[in-house]
């Protein structure tokens, strides 16, 4: 059964009612620019084609119930108490049900609307985004709900607003220590175009990929290592870029350029500088990239992908042997570029690759894990499609 149908169908079985609609919102790929978006820096994601939808039926109590296809017990509370679940870390909220819950309370508290006056919701979920991929399944939940809250709650937020309370949602209500990038894409996404976003002035622009003409298809390896960033190295290499751009005597680190790198090198200990390091070139990174792909195409932004995941390996220290393996073998056998994409620590590779390599490109990534003792990929295509919204 398709996500959409089984949404509607979980609602079905819950309330005994067709639902009033449903609404839906993709993962994201990131193309290039990673851990930039908490600097204040730039990143160049795109909405995939897999998609969140949910189910949603009013009802004329207050109160708003989550269930979903990922977990078998609902969960239900008075919307005038969500406040009182968040951002305080209450343990008894099952881990999935705090991204819509959480995005409910983070909306409110932007629209400033009385929880009190609001209709109360039953929300049903289905995902065909793979979680814990670095596909962002997370956002797509965000996106999913907050898209159908703003619409039949009329708060009439727009689309930064509603990306900007998932990002919330993710900080307070899940506890992940996660920049803006990923909502945005999933709630900006349009189909054939990635979303060139400046994460401090939040400004977004969308250039086109234009990878099917050039008979580009881009490849998504989920190597299955599974990751949560609400946990561990996430937040330590965040902790780590707040403490160089302190020493460095600037806000963000996206206030240093590469000339600055000499004089960091200086004044930071060798781990923070390679943190650091990364930052400032992965920043540089995507700004080639976007002047790249609009001045030469697609087929010439292999070397930059290359290099960010040459970047995140060496200094950022994210990668693991599983996607190196991806990356590498990828490139071995016909790819024009590939790197880690997301937060890292496990999730997925993508890799650029000539129409006429993809099927060697994946058997040999499929062999190469094989041979290596690694649990087999998961590999297959993804298209730029568009963001959020009202399913039709
Ligand atoms: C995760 C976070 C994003 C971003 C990436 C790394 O996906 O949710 O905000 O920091 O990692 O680029």
């Amino acid at each position: 059964m398709s996500a959409v149908g089984a949404a509607r169908a979980l609602l079905v079985e819950l309330t005994g009612t067709e639902p009033d609609g449903t609404w839906s919102a993709p993962g994201r790929a990131n193309l290039i620019g990673e851990h930039t978006d908490y600097n204040d820096g730039f990143v160049f994601p795109f909405a995939i084609g897999e998609r969140t939808h949910v189910a949603l039926r009013h009802r004329d109590d207050g109160r708003i119930r989550v269930v979903s296809t990922f977990d078998a017990d609902p969960v239900e509370v008075a919307l005038t108490d969500l406040d009182g679940l968040f951002p305080a870390r209450r343990d008894d909220v099952a881990e999935w049900a705090r991204y819509p819950l959480g995005v409910a309370w983070a909306l409110i508290q932007a629209s400033g609307a009385d929880a009190v006056t609001l209709g109360g919701v039953d929300l049903a979920f289905a995902s065909d985004v793979p979680v814990g991929a670095g596909l962002s399944s997370s956002a797509a939940i965000e996106g999913a709900t907050a898209s159908a809250l703003n619409d039949v709650w009329g708060l009439g937020m727009g689309r930064v607003a509603l990306a900007t309370a998932g990002t919330r949602a993710e900080n307070e209500a899940v506890g992940a220590p996660t920049g803006v990038m990923d909502q945005l894409a999933s709630m900006l996404g349009e189909a054939d175009a990635a979303i060139f976003l400046d994460c401090r002035s939040l400004e977004t622009e969308v250039v086109e990929l234009g990878f099917g003409p050039a008979g580009l298809t881009l490849l998504v390896i989920d190597t299955g290592v599974k990751h949560a960033h609400s946990t561990g190295g996430y937040g330590e290499r965040r902790a780590a870029c707040e403490r160089g751009a302190a020493v460095m005597g600037v806000p963000a680190l996206r206030d240093l350029s590469v000339d600055d790198l000499p004089r960091a090198q200086e004044l930071l200990d060798d781990v923070t500088f390679r943190r650091v390091r990364h930052i400032v070139t992965e920043n540089q990174r995507v700004l080639d990239t976007v002047q790249t792909l609009r001045a030469h195409g697609p087929r010439a932004i292999g070397g930059l992908l290359d290099a960010s995941h040459a970047s995140m390996r060496d200094d950022f220290e994210i990668s693991v042997p599983e996607l190196d393996l991806a990356v590498d073998t990828s490139r071995a056998t016909g790819a024009i570029g590939a790197r880690m994409t997301g937060g890292g620590f496990g999730g997925a590779a993508i890799a650029l690759v000539p129409d006429e390599h993809v099927e060697a490109v994946a058997s040999a990534v499929t062999a190469s894990f094989a041979d290596a003792g690694f649990a087999a990929p998961h590999v297959f295509p993804v298209a730029a499609s568009r963001g959020a919204g009202r399913d039709a």
